[in-house]
């Protein structure tokens, strides 16, 4: 695991942008696997400025999301297809057929799950993923638990979750209370993981992850064992 800590926000995003831009020049038909949440939004804006430069060609690049809510469809300014649209893809050049987000829809809930991790074999497989964390260590939705989560799977959001995300709603009594997420085992077959951690807030749990033992109740823990992680975190 290589852990670089920045003095800024700034730096943070920018030397994200240099890993996941390497990917992409290195790959042209690359398969990034995207997050959302606040801290990859400085990284995404550096994504297009390189690609409105020109320095970064996206058209042949394929995506794939973590997670999505249960129950708001694309349309929906809080559903995270809103967000990957207006944060990057609609200002990168990258054919929108080819991003990815799980259906929060879907009647069946575990036949998508099924259905997108197939998709992501099929597409040959994540080059790079790029995780945020949540305060109590969850990555995509992947909550505390006493079990490590497989597949992409139907989730019961925690308390602290809802409360986490409340501030991007009206109230808390609109962020929905399940979701659907890429599991941990399918977090773990991506062949470059980027983690992403920004503020004062997030140094406790970072400590827990990185360093502490490897658990359910911590799931971040489990990228200690991954072969190529890269951490970016700035605490300030
Ligand atoms: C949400 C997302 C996660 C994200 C987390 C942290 O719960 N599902 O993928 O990592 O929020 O968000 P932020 O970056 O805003 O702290």
């Amino acid at each position: 695991m290589k852990i670089i800590e920045t003095n800024s926000y700034e730096e943070l995003s920018r030397i994200a942008a240099d890993l996941v831009g390497a990917q992409v020049i290195l790959k042209p038909d690359c398969v990034l696997g995207l997050a959302t949440g606040s801290t990859p939004i400085g990284l995404y804006d550096n994504l297009i400025a390189r690609c409105k430069d020109g320095t970064l060609d996206f058209s042949a690049v394929r995506s794939v999301n973590l997670d999505e809510y249960c129950g708001l469809d694309g349309s929906n300014d809080q559903s995270y297809r809103y967000f990957m649209d207006t944060h990057l893809f609609n200002h990168v050049n990258i054919d929108k057929e080819n991003t990815h987000v799980p259906s929060g829809l879907a009647a069946d809930l575990a036949a998508e799950g099924e259905q997108y991790d197939a998709m992501i074999r099929e597409l040959g497989g994540i080059d790079i993923q790029v995780l945020g964390i949540g305060l109590d260590g969850h990555i995509g939705f992947n909550e505390p638990d006493d079990h490590f989560t497989g597949p992409t799977h139907e989730v019961e959001l925690d308390p602290s979750t809802i409360e986490a995300n409340a501030r991007f709603f009206a109230s808390i009594d609109d962020v929905p209370r399940s979701a659907i997420t890429m599991g941990m085992a399918s977090i773990m077959q991506a062949r470059k993981i980027l983690l992403l951690a920004s503020g004062a807030n997030k140094k406790e749990i970072m400590d827990k992850a990185l360093f502490g033992p490897i658990t359910p109740q911590v799931p971040a823990s489990l990228l200690q064992i991954h072969p190529d992680v890269t951490v970016i975190c700035c605490y300030k």
